[in-house]
């Protein structure tokens, strides 16, 4: 790839033959890493499809998944927010959190939550992109929410 001319990149809705790559940016991440295997392919599919909806943002002279979303439409949650670390800054996660949280709101929601670990830059991202802190909860984890309007 050019990276002074990266090649144009989609946003669309994240459906069941995503979930490979999808996880595959999961598990590239450093920040926010995966720990354990408590977050495996089979989990993706309930959080797209049935709680929740997904998008991702993919190379289109590729198609390979580059950053994904996921939100809980039942509980407002933000179940992920991931960009591969090699197309961090180009703002896609930027991209991604307009179209989730417009979504989610759309169902009738009046507050977004989600926790991150302390520190780190999803923390800075989260504050500068509209969302309130509330603190560190009970996890150590620091939790943000976003309400309505
Ligand atoms: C956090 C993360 C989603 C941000 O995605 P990104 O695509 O790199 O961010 P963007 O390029 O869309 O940046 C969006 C905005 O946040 C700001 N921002 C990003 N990182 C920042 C930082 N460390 N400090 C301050 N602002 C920051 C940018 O300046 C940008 O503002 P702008 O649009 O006005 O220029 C991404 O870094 C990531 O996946 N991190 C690792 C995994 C993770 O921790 N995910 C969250 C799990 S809860």
């Amino acid at each position: 790839m050019n990276t002074l001319h990266p090649a144009p990149a989609l946003l669309r809705q994240a459906t069941r033959a995503d979930i490979p790559g999808m996880h595959r940016v999961r598990r590239a991440v450093r920040e926010n890493p995966l720990t354990s295997d408590v977050i495996r392919e089979e989990h993706y599919n309930p959080a797209i499809e049935e709680t929740g909806r997904g998008w991702v943002i993919e190379d289109q002279e590729g198609g390979e998944v580059l950053a994904f979303a996921v939100g809980n439409a039942q509980t407002g949650n933000i179940w992920a927010l991931f960009v591969d670390p090699a197309h961090e800054g180009r703002g896609f996660g930027r991209r991604l959190q307009t179209e989730m949280v417009a979504w989610l709101f759309s169902q009738g929601l009046e507050r977004l939550n989600l926790g991150t670990a302390p520190g780190t830059r999803a923390e800075a991202f989260y504050r500068a992109t509209g969302w309130t802190y509330l603190g560190i909860d009970a996890h150590g984890e620091a939790s943000f929410e976003m309400r309505r309007g």
